[in-house]
């Protein structure tokens, strides 16, 4: 078995390469003048069962169409089988048509890997599966969801406090909280029209789900004196993470703490979520400032359950 580290992910490779105790091979990228990919790899693929692994951000479609060429060229030189390691699955969440006419993304991701000869997937809290752990089909290619929520939460627990209140910043992170919790406790989101103003179970405007705006969030969940972790899927602007933060400390709360396990960090939101919370964490699914948990040892689990 051999580990094959893309651009993405040179470092997370290594270390799941070590945790498997095989060898990892770090492919040749570049790009031409003109943006399109270069591809190389100098290892014997052939007979060879091969995993590539690769986040998918930043760059989500250079590093898709690197994902590619790597699986198309190690399937052309022999590899036996391809487990594709997508830590952070670009497009996930683009995983419903909101409105008529526009394209399934995550759809289209997945025949392109079935289509370069991907035998299995395994990803990370990918927002498609709901954040699930657990096995899955990935529109016809056998998938494993991995979750770094316990982890996550673990990891605070140990350096803020045993005392932890855990909950997600909205509703679509209620199956990561109760992973970790056996509860479901999140905010809600108070979304109205912005036609008439009105919320939307009393608007009769016909507006498109999404056109609906964020006006506050609520919650029945006493922050009083508490120490209070909000834990989501992906932290991408920030706004939603911002935005629960204001709430639990206006709510009382002693500390509060922010994770996630793929810290995106667009614009300035890193800076801002730090000087925000007591103490902020994501995994190495995607490399930053403040990536202090690895994902490795939980996919190189999955990768020996699997093979
Ligand atoms: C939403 O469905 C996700 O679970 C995250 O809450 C969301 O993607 C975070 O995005 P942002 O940081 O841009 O608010």
């Amino acid at each position: 078995m051999l580990v094959f580290n893309a651009s993405n992910s040179r470092a997370l490779g290594e270390k799941i390469a070590k945790e498997l105790g095989v060898k990892f091979e770090n492919v040749a990228t570049r790009i031409f003048p003109d943006g399109e990919t270069y591809v190389r790899i100098d290892s014997k693929v052939e007979g060879e069962e091969a995993i590539i692994v690769q986040s998918m951000f930043p760059d989500q479609n250079s590093s898709l169409m690197e994902f590619l060429l790597i699986a198309d060229t190690l399937k052309d030189f022999g590899a036996s089988r391809i487990t594709a390691v997508i830590p952070y699955l670009a497009y996930s969440r683009q995983d419903k048509r909101f409105q008529s006419g526009e394209a399934l993304s995550i759809k289209t991701v997945a025949k392109l890997m079935k289509s370069v000869g991907i035998d299995e997937l395994i990803t990370v809290d990918t927002h498609y599966h709901h954040v699930k752990p657990g096995k899955f089909d990935f529109f016809g290619i056998p998938s494993f969801n991995v979750s770094a929520a316990r982890l996550l939460a673990d990891h605070v627990r140990e350096r803020m406090s045993k005392d932890l209140m855990i909950i997600g910043p909205d509703l679509g992170a209620s199956e990561m909280i109760k992973y970790v919790t056996g509860k479901e406790e999140t905010l809600r989101k108070i979304k109205i029209c912005p036609i008439c103003g009105k919320p939307v179970d009393e608007c009769t405007c016909r507006v498109k789900e999404k056109k609906y705006e964020v006006k506050e969030l609520e919650t029945d969940l006493n922050f009083h004196e508490k120490n209070v972790l909000i834990l989501d899927d992906i932290i991408a602007s920030g706004g939603t993470m911002m935005k629960a933060i204001e709430k639990v400390k206006l709510g009382g709360a002693e500390r509060v703490m922010a994770a996630a396990t793929h810290g995106l960090f667009l614009k300035d939101s890193l800076k801002k979520l730090k000087e925000m919370t007591d103490y902020l964490v994501v995994t190495d699914s995607i490399s930053t400032p403040v990536s202090r948990v690895s994902v490795a040892p939980l996919i190189a689990e999955a990768i020996k359950k699997i093979h």
